[in-house]
């Protein structure tokens, strides 16, 4: 059966990479299969975790093109010669412009830290959504996979998973539990979910 050729765009460590590598090797994603690994990072340890698994890597920074406009279009290129079907945006720490979006509706994917419409949007990223989620006194909080479109953390809501918060929990501590708890296990779940359902779609237009 055909696969649906996944690129994974990262920024930083690549936990979230890592369960998407281990649940391919696990078979929890059977319908897709990450093809390509692209870093806004030439640091990024994302891109040794893609390397170990022997998946091609590519590393591309707005400093080096100059403009939003030429780093976006450079990530595009890449892409088409990958045949890439969908995107995961798994750490991604740059904001994709409408023009990069409008190319790829409901084909990329993003993995929110917290309850989608909580703590989301603009300047929510990393430990400032934990920060905000304690600083707020929320007893839940959560991990969001959601399609992107050009509104930060605005496109539908494919998955969510609630996470309890703990007394005595500082931003660090409610992160890794966020991440282990949550993020770890539904974003793997929701790229499977769309894979297939791409793979499926597709299959309805060639018959
Ligand atoms: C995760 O918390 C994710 O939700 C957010 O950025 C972090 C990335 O971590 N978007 P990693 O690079 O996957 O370890």
């Amino acid at each position: 059966m055909d696969k649906a050729r996944i690129a994974v765009l990262v920024s930083g460590g690549g936990t979230n990479l890592q369960a998407l590598i281990n649940a391919q090797n696990k078979g929890i994603i059977s319908s897709g299969q990450i093809a390509l690994v692209i870093s806004n990072n030439p640091n990024a340890f994302a891109l040794k975790r893609a390397a170990k698994a022997g998946i091609p890597t590519a590393v591309i920074t707005k400093s080096e093109l100059g403009s939003q406009q030429a780093f976006e279009e450079r990530i595009k290129k890449e892409l088409q010669s990958y045949q890439i079907d969908l995107i995961v945006l798994a750490g991604f720490m740059s904001i994709l412009s409408k023009n990069f979006t409008a190319d790829f509706p409901e084909r990329i994917v993003n993995v929110h830290p917290s309850l989608i419409p909580a703590f989301c949007g603009k300047g929510y990223y990393g430990l400032r959504v934990h920060e905000e989620a304690l600083k707020y006194g929320v007893t839940v909080t959560g991990a969001t996979v959601h399609f992107v479109n050009e509104i930060p953390d605005g496109g539908r809501i494919i998955l969510q998973k609630a996470v309890k918060i703990k007394e005595g929990d500082t931003p660090e501590i409610l992160q890794k539990r966020v991440m282990k708890q949550a993020e770890w296990k539904i974003l793997p779940e929701a790229v499977e979910q769309v894979s297939k359902k791409l793979m499926n779609n597709r299959k309805v237009v060639l018959r």
